[in-house]
């Protein structure tokens, strides 16, 4: 599935503003990356990390200031229509047109991409059934839900057959649902053989979707790679037990022996917690029924457990030396619970 490249940047510079007594803003400072055909590529980074400067480079709405972009093997700034012929582009806001029927929007957008009519109307109802969309395609699109218009706005963004598909936050401001539904939609757009380039700040968003991504911070890539390989480059999985009775004497016995004594395979450290012991091992999921048989043999009343994954928020912390976004320092990711 993975082909040759599809997006080249290499030492791409964005300087906005310094001129006329105004300060210089490095929003894109010196990135080099590249994007095979077939892959779902991530740009992940909090606010006013150069994203959406560079989805607008690529997709030729702004000139860079200095270094170089391909796409489709085309440089951004000297055949910007021929990239536009073949790219497609949702931005943070879903342009659609209210008045006009869900159908409608992307027989209109097709005539404006030049598709011949007969083939606008099969990809019109392909398009339609791929977004799921398909009770709601005769109704004025003004009255859809947010999750509905981000839908239809992608299917406008596909219309002409784009060979790299730019998604600028795609299901920023939806529910929980509707994100999870597009996601959905993303996934199957990817799978029918669209590139994907992908900017979000959520990090379950880019964990979920992208085979690969590169965090970006304050215009530079800091880190890239595939979100299990950056994952486990940070360190190891958490078991939390909660302990019937905290100050357990069998629970002391089992910490003061170590991981060595404690004889599960891929354990490395066991500690005391506040509420009982905090076990470091390589997969919880796969050492988890050890662990309990062990505690068990041992005697130890365990009263919950959970487990906690490093996540890519704890590959941001590592690199950067703060969180993604404010709010998650104090929100412990969990992932099972017993
Ligand atoms: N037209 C502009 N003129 C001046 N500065 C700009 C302009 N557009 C963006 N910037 C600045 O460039 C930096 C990067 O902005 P950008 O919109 O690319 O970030 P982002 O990663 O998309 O952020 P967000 O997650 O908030 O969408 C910010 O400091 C921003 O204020
Ligand atoms: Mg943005």
């Amino acid at each position: 599935m993975i082909g040759a490249p599809v997006v080249e940047v290499r030492d791409l510079v964005k300087v906005y503003g310094g001129h006329r007594g105004r300060p210089a803003v490095r929003a894109v400072d010196g990135i080099t990356f590249a994007v095979a055909g077939g892959e779902f590529f991530g740009f992940l980074g909090p606010n006013g990390a150069g994203k959406t400067t560079t989805i607008r480079i690529l997709a030729t709405l702004t000139r860079p200031t200095s270094g170089q972009a391909r796409v489709v093997g085309l440089d951004v700034a000297a055949a910007p229509a021929q990239v536009r012929a073949r790219i497609g582009l949702a931005m943070q806001s879903p342009a659609i047109e209210g008045l006009l029927t869900g159908r409608e929007n992307l027989e209109l957008i097709g005539r404006l991409r030049c598709v011949p009519e007969p083939e606008l109307r099969r990809r019109v109802a392909e398009l339609i059934e791929l977004m799921n969309l398909g009770a709601a395609a005769d109704r004025y699109a003004g009255t859809y839900s947010g999750g509905m218009k981000r839908r239809l706005d992608l299917a406008s963004a596909l219309i002409h057959r784009p060979e790299v598909l730019f998604l600028d936050e795609p299901t920023e401001g939806l529910d929980p649902q509707s994100r999870a539904a597009l996601w959905e939609e993303l996934l199957r757009i990817n799978a029918e053989g669209t590139t994907m380039f992908l900017t979000t700040h959520y990090m379950e968003e880019a964990d979920r979707l992208c085979g690969r991504l590169a965090i970006v911070d304050e215009g530079r890539i800091v880190v890239d790679g595939t979100p299990s390989r950056l994952k486990r480059d940070v360190g190891e999985d958490r078991v939390e037990v909660a302990l019937q009775v905290v100050s357990d004497a069998l629970a002391d016995a089992l910490v003061d022996g170590g991981p060595q004594d404690f004889g599960v395979e891929g354990v490395t450290g066991l500690e005391r917690s506040p509420r009982g012991l905090s076990i470091a091992v390589a997969d919880a999921r796969g050492a988890l029924p050890a662990i309990v048989r062990r505690l068990d043999a041992a005697g130890v009343v365990v009263s919950g457990i959970t487990m906690r994954e490093p996540t890519l928020d704890d590959v941001f912390l590592r690199h950067c030396g703060r969180h993604i976004r404010a709010e998650e320092a104090d929100r412990p990711i969990e992932l099972g619970w017993m």
